[in-house]
């Protein structure tokens, strides 16, 4: 009986967590994304913020994740599989690159 509840307990949370939506799904990569969370460097919606000021021949220099809300999906791809100086490469299948973009670009559909 006690196995059975469990069974069936298991069962409830696995069921709940399939009625995530994409762009939930998309949230929950973009502030996790197996790696460093882009929110990070690039803010709570894809905004962009500052990562870090520091001097550089006594000139103060700002270091900035930029706004990605705009991107397009294309470019979001060739974004995350290139390499950058700051940024840091992923692993991302096409699946969680497209869940982010809906996450990205949610505001601008409705
Ligand atoms: C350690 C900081 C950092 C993290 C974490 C990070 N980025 Fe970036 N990202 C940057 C910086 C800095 C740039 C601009 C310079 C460059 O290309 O490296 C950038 C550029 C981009 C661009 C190109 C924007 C443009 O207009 O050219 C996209 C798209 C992007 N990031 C998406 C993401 C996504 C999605 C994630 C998470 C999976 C992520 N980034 C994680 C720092 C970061």
């Amino acid at each position: 009986m006690k196995y059975l509840l469990m069974l069936l307990l298991c069962s409830a949370v696995f069921a709940e967590e399939s009625f995530i939506t994409e762009v939930e799904y998309g949230e929950m990569l973009y502030n996790n994304p197996r790696g460093i969370g882009c929110i990070h460097c690039h803010g709570k919606h894809g905004e962009g913020t500052l990562i870090a000021s520091y001097k550089e021949d006594g000139q103060k220099v700002d270091l900035r994740g930029p706004d990605i809300r705009r991107v397009p999906l294309r470019k979001l791809k060739e974004s995350l599989l290139k390499r950058h100086r700051v940024m840091p490469t992923y692993f991302l299948t096409d699946k969680e690159i497209r869940a982010i973009f809906h996450y990205l670009h949610q505001e601008q559909e409705e």
